[in-house]
């Protein structure tokens, strides 16, 4: 079993101390591998936002020979990844938000299915649990069965190792269950909308040239009655929920892209698709 923990943080610190911690715990309950991925540590240009990685392919990302592919493959090979990060200015330190970026095409075409994912915050005092709580759906997203959070203060309080090993414990508890568990769970009712929303926006803005959709033909997800990702039963609740929204949203779509998909892509990578007068960027 292999786990990679991706370490946000800017230096080797709290993060790494916890992580070290859980290492042991998790290694007491299993033989894994454990390999430590630092964004510090890696080559990792800033996106550009040229939105190409989205609609032509992540292959013409202006960035070249830089560790994004390297990166992808470790987490590839990997069957658990725990996405740790300090508290920063109230939210994920830049590095990480870059990796997020940089690997942002995924949200588009998920790929992570099967594999397991947990999150991990240490804060000084606050928001831990906004930045976990995005961890999860940013796994989500990705395809990941995200099956827990676990938040830390690093404070100097009286007693908090003994209060911060029960926690870690415990995630390693769940964690482990999870990696030797059912992979492919039921989908919340979120994830079952955001499929059948994409799924419909691409079965009527068809453009062979568009990677987002090409990928998703590829999968068969625009196939009649795929209902999710992958193979799974879903609740009438879920069902019924899904095909009203599509039929709502239907209509919005149908005029978005009404004409020619790809030159509505085009416009919007131009910056066309909103005008105003005397806006000039040059
Ligand atoms: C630049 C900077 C900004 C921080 N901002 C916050 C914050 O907004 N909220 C918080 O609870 N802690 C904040 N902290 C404290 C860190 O989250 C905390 O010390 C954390 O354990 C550091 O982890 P690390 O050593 O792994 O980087 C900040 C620390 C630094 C250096």
């Amino acid at each position: 079993m292999r786990v990679l923990a991706i370490m946000g943080s800017p230096r080797k610190g709290y993060g790494t101390i916890i992580m070290q911690q859980l290492e042991h715990q998790l290694k007491l309950l299993q033989e894994v591998e454990f390999e430590y991925l630092y964004l510090k540590d890696v080559n990792l240009e800033s996106c550009r936002g040229c939105h190409s990685c989205f609609f032509k392919g992540e292959d013409k990302c202006p960035v070249r020979n830089d560790d994004r592919d390297a990166i992808l493959n470790k987490i590839d090979k990997a069957d658990g990844v725990i996405f740790v990060a300090p508290a920063y200015a109230l939210h994920i330190p830049a590095l990480m938000k870059n990796f997020f970026d940089r690997l942002a095409y995924i949200f588009h075409r998920p790929r992570f299915f099967g594999k397991i994912a947990i999150g991990i915050c240490n804060q000084g005092i606050a928001d831990a649990k906004k930045i976990t709580k995005y961890f999860n759906q940013v796994a989500n997203s990705w395809g990941f069965n995200f099956v827990h959070h676990l938040e830390i203060r690093t404070m100097p309080i009286e007693g908090a190792e003994r209060k911060i090993n029960k926690k870690i414990k415990k995630t390693c508890k769940v964690f482990i269950k999870a990696l030797n568990g059912k992979r492919y769970q039921k989908p919340s009712l979120g994830s079952v909308l955001g499929f059948s929303i994409r799924k419909m926006l691409h079965r009527i803005a068809i453009d062979e040239t568009n990677t987002d959709y090409k990928y998703w033909l590829e999968q068969g997800w625009l196939e009649d009655g795929k209902q999710y990702y992958y193979d799974i039963r879903l609740g009438i609740f879920k069902r019924i929920f899904a095909g009203l929204l599509s039929v709502i949203l239907k209509p919005q779509f149908k005029k978005m892209f009404a004409g020619d998909p790809h030159q509505a892509y085009n416009q919007y990578l131009k910056l066309e698709s909103l005008k105003f007068e005397n806006v000039v960027v040059s």
